[in-house]
């Protein structure tokens, strides 16, 4: 089989493959999102699931056993049964549990021996970043974040744009995680603060840059040719979550008067070490439409996701006037998104969650199970990603002083290639 066989294959149909034995710790909200794509994908069997709450993990024990015919293991009732699953006979493992487990669950499940698929953000802190990484060193099991706009589909033509040369060298990006997060996931929609907004409390940071780093990463070659140098970030004040809290319950609700640390907009600006910058938003808690705002420049031209527009010179047809990204996401399609979008009976893969990246980014991970191939993200980039939580607070707290920027690669970005998205990262 060519590698471009293997990869369709592998992708979009069922026949002969090897089946993964998958379990997933965490079935709340994204849990039972990644089991439902689990369930989508060829030849994968979910041999358990776990979760805190009896009630998650047996609904989706429930889910498995309605879509597949077989009941999966249940892990519960305990803060450490998610133990007893890596003891399990298991290729892969998806961790999607509140964000101060994935640290200490992925080092075990390294240990373990597993591939090791987890939740954004890998990391929290620059210690659990370096603790991650020594463990990856010492197991050489596979790991990475599960960072779903990393492969979305117009990133990866873009990305595809961008190793054809049409935008030149690369020099700047923007890129924001813009997403109103304070009237359902941080609090509920009564109002209870849920798990992730005690970060709020505690923390001033971008709590959440993976989601606008994931295609910045491999648009610029970071850890591949070049790396973060320096990051410095600004906070503003925090005023969205008491309004929000005023507007909604009444100025005498208890979150309406407390101090919260989180600022509402972070804006950090990553240096890297040959030269390019990238400006990250962090902005979750104003009341606002989703928005990403990715924009990538380079000596020839420039994409706009927002726009949805390119310019690019002596290629668009008038000079300095935008324009649309449309036909250059059908002719500079990725590979991986040529493959989803074969019609197959019985399924349509691009149906699924986030319009199809989620099938993607869990059939690659799961392929790389599989096939024993190095996971579609490596742990240096997902590292990357994470530690700017770490450097964000670690620059607020210094009135906006650019800091160093951990280098997870221990030097190897000068000699590494770039490796996401090309085909011998899943085709073998
Ligand atoms: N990639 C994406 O698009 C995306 C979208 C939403 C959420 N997420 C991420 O997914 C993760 C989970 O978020 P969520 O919205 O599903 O939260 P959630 O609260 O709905 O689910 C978390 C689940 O983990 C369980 N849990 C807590 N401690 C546990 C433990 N020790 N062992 C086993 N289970 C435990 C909880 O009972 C809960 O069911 C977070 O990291 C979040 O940032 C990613």
């Amino acid at each position: 089989m060519d590698r471009r066989m293997f990869l369709m294959s592998s992708l979009a149909a069922a026949a002969d493959l090897p089946v993964v034995r998958l379990a997933i710790i965490g079935a709340g909200n994204r849990g039972t999102g990644l089991l439902r794509v689990a369930l989508r994908a060829p030849a994968v069997e979910i041999a358990a699931v776990c979760d805190l709450s009896e009630e998650a993990a047996s609904r989706a024990a429930g889910m498995a056993a309605a879509a597949s015919g077989k009941r999966p293991r249940v892990f519960s009732g305990s803060e450490s049964a998610w133990r007893g699953v890596l003891e399990l006979e298991l290729d892969a493992v998806l961790i999607a549990t509140p964000w101060h487990w994935h640290a200490p669950m992925a080092a075990e499940a390294m240990r373990a021996g597993k591939y090791t698929g987890v939740e954004v953000p890998i990391a929290l802190t620059y210690e659990e970043c370096w603790m991650l990484l020594e463990t990856w060193e010492k197991t050489g099991a596979p790991c990475m974040m599960m960072e779903n706009w990393s492969f979305r589909r117009d990133n990866l033509a873009v990305l595809n744009m961008i190793r054809r040369g049409l935008l030149g060298r690369m020099v700047h990006c923007h890129c924001a995680h813009s997403h109103d997060c304070v009237d359902h996931w941080f609090f509920d929609r009564e109002g209870r603060m849920r798990w992730g907004g005690e970060f709020l409390a505690r923390r001033n940071a971008d709590q959440y840059p993976t989601h606008s780093l994931g295609p910045v990463l491999s648009w610029l070659d970071i850890n591949c040719g070049d790396a973060f140098d320096t990051l410095s970030s600004h906070a503003t004040a925090s005023l969205g979550i008491n309004e929000y809290f005023r507007r909604r319950f009444g100025p005498d609700h208890p979150y309406a008067r407390q101090e919260w640390k989180q600022g509402d907009i972070v804006t950090s600006v990553v240096q890297t070490k040959m030269g390019k910058t990238i400006v990250i938003n962090y902005d979750m808690q104003l009341p606002r439409p989703y928005d990403n705002r990715w924009m990538v420049q380079g000596t020839r031209g420039l994409y706009d996701e927002a726009r949805s527009s390119v310019y690019i010179v002596d290629r668009s047809p008038k000079y300095h006037e935008w324009e649309p990204f449309a036909p250059y996401q059908e002719e500079f399609e990725h590979p991986w998104w040529k493959a989803m979008r074969q019609p197959q009976p019985g399924a349509d893969p691009i149906a699924g969650g986030h319009g199809g990246t989620d099938d993607l980014e869990v059939r690659l991970f799961l392929d790389a199970a599989r096939w024993k191939k190095p996971t579609p993200l490596d742990l240096y980039d997902s590292l990357t990603m994470s530690a700017v939580i770490a450097a964000s607070e670690e620059s607020i707290a210094k009135g906006g002083a650019p800091v160093a920027f951990p280098d997870f690669t221990r030097g190897r970005w000068r000699a590494r290639k770039p490796y996401f998205g090309l085909d011998s990262q899943t085709g073998g």
